[in-house]
């Protein structure tokens, strides 16, 4: 039970991936091989992770051909602007021994330093060049998305950002709707917090016979956000991969939609204010 969706470019992602971050580079090649054995086709890392090296390895040693993966890797914040974002690229491909990468992210848009439209530019360079089969931003605005089709035409086709229920970005999900961009979640599991013990889902994971992790999972996928829940246990990356088997109903949603908190909610950095090396 494999969930695809398609990008505006015509490329497809599966929506359930597998996270690395925090993943130390020596753990990262086993760790992914186990996803991969799991099921897991998507694999989502970031130069700032330290370990596409290890990604790239478990990679290697996977017996699923390139062209049946979907790997992601993201531009780090001092690597922005044209030329730093191509040279940057090239240093991804070469860590990861790999060609191309699936999808190609701005990891933060860091408004002070007014580089993410001259990024951007690498990015589309990049994927007429071959070496990123689609392009995309994480953690912006949704002026800065607008900003970014008014200066170059193109449109990110995933905004990668902080997303859960208790911060579902219901105002940033509508307007990616309506332009056909996809939403990705990260922190999907609220970092395994507070969250994967709220007494409404758990309610909701009794019903399904599931986890309260499942349950998330779950949401995410009926939203239609790419979600890329991160775990280095064994039994939860299989457990997380699972979660396609849950089918939550129109009252779980419901019920779910009720523990928005609005920016309350938020674990991490505003992406509006957020700049950092
Ligand atoms: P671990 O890696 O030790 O399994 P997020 O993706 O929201 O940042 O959440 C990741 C955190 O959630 C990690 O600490 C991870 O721990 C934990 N986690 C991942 N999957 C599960 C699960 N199925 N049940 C409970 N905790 C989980």
């Amino acid at each position: 039970p494999f969930s695809e969706l398609k990008f505006l470019d015509g490329n497809t992602i599966d929506q359930l991936g597998y996270g690395v971050w925090k993943v130390a580079d020596a753990d990262a090649e086993v760790v992914v091989g186990k996803a991969i054995d799991a099921g897991y086709r998507h694999i989502d890392t970031a130069r700032i992770y330290g370990n596409e090296a290890g990604v790239g390895r478990a990679v290697a040693a996977s017996n699923v051909p390139r062209e049946e993966l979907f790997i992601t890797t993201k531009v780090w914040n001092s690597d922005q602007g044209f030329e730093k974002t191509m040279a940057a690229a090239d240093a991804s491909l070469q860590r990861l021994g790999l060609e191309y990468v699936d999808l190609y992210l701005i990891h933060w848009l860091q408004p002070k330093r007014g580089t993410y439209v001259d990024t951007w530019k690498a990015l589309i360079q990049l994927q007429k060049d071959g070496k990123a089969k689609s392009i995309g931003v994480c953690n912006f605005t949704k002026e800065a998305l607008e900003e970014l089709y008014t200066e170059t035409g193109v449109r990110p086709v995933i905004n990668q950002v902080e997303t859960h229920p208790y911060f579902p970005q219901n105002e940033l999900r509508s307007y990616e709707a309506e332009h056909g961009i996809l939403h990705e979640s990260w922190s999907p599991l609220g970092h395994g917090g507070e969250l994967l013990s709220d007494p409404v889902l758990v309610d909701i994971a009794k019903k399904h016979d599931a986890s309260v992790a499942q349950v998330v999972i779950a949401w995410h996928l009926a939203v239609g956000n790419v979600v890329i829940p991160k775990s280095t246990t064994d039994s939860r990356i299989v457990e997380n991969f699972e979660s396609l088997n849950v089918k939550l109903d129109e009252e779980d949603l419901a019920a779910i939609a009720t523990l928005d908190r609005g920016a309350e909610g938020r674990i991490s950095a505003d992406p509006a204010t957020a700049d950092f090396e």
